[in-house]
């Protein structure tokens, strides 16, 4: 399946963002939303950028005891969303309730799992008393989630030869961390290309700064499906 190209709106205002992306459509299908103007604007978001003609992922990073969880998918029933996020570190049964509640509210969404988040080193998960290496880590709950029945998991770049390695092709895999030859780092490290991520096995990238930054947006985002194509 081609990788597909989703630009994260990482911007503070609703009316900038549309205006930004008005020449955008018709270049790329999704983008993905999170707290900052979900928690701005309220759930009406959601429906106000699919309204202006895009798939949206909706990253809330949802993680709390699986009734909770549960009853705040319920919460965003019918909303036009095509992916949502929620942490795989609340558990196989969290995971599993929140599936159940997506199949009911929200039947046209994918869930995907947040395993490791990558700021988070060998010090830091020591720290919360985590003994394995990151990629270890991120295995052990991608198995997990793959076991609870999620059918898409975010993962950095440099994950993705492991995790396709042992999770079956129905599993998306959703990629930031990405970054065109010659775009700026920003403050991502550890980052592959829209191509080599694409040939790795990314099902998706998230790219932000390179297209909301650039002189030409239009311009860097058929770059980036070039090289995606
Ligand atoms: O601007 P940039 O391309 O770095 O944006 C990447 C997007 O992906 C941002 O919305 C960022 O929060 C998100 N993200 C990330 N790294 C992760 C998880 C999410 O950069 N591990």
């Amino acid at each position: 399946m081609a990788t597909e190209l989703i630009l994260a709106v990482d911007l503070d205002d609703k009316d900038v963002a549309k205006s930004f992306l008005a020449p955008l459509r018709g270049e790329l299908s999704w983008v993905k939303l999170g707290l900052q103007m979900f928690l701005k604007y309220g759930p009406g978001i959601v429906d106000e950028f699919a309204d202006a003609g895009f798939k949206v992922f909706l990253d809330l990073k949802l993680h709390d005891i699986p009734n909770t969880v549960a009853s705040a998918i319920k919460s965003l029933r019918g909303r036009p969303c095509g992916m949502l996020t929620i942490h795989t570190l609340g558990g196989a049964e969290m995971m599993r309730r929140a599936l159940d509640a997506a199949e009911d509210a929200l039947p046209q969404t994918r869930l995907l799992g947040v395993t490791v988040l990558t700021s988070m080193n060998d010090a830091q998960l020591a720290g919360i008393g985590v003994p394995r290496a990151p990629m270890a880590q991120v295995e052990v709950l991608a198995k997990l989630a793959a076991e609870a029945g999620m059918r898409g998991l975010v993962c950095s770049p440099l994950e993705l030869p492991s995790l396709r390695g042992f999770l079956g092709e129905e599993i998306a895999l959703v990629t930031p961390g990405i970054r065109p030859k010659t775009a700026s780092l920003d403050d991502q490290s550890r980052v592959m290309t829209p191509a080599d991520a694409a040939a790795a096995g990314a099902s998706y990238i998230v790219v932000g700064r390179p297209i909301l930054k650039a002189d030409d947006p239009v311009a860097a985002t058929r770059a980036i499906q070039r090289e995606l194509a």
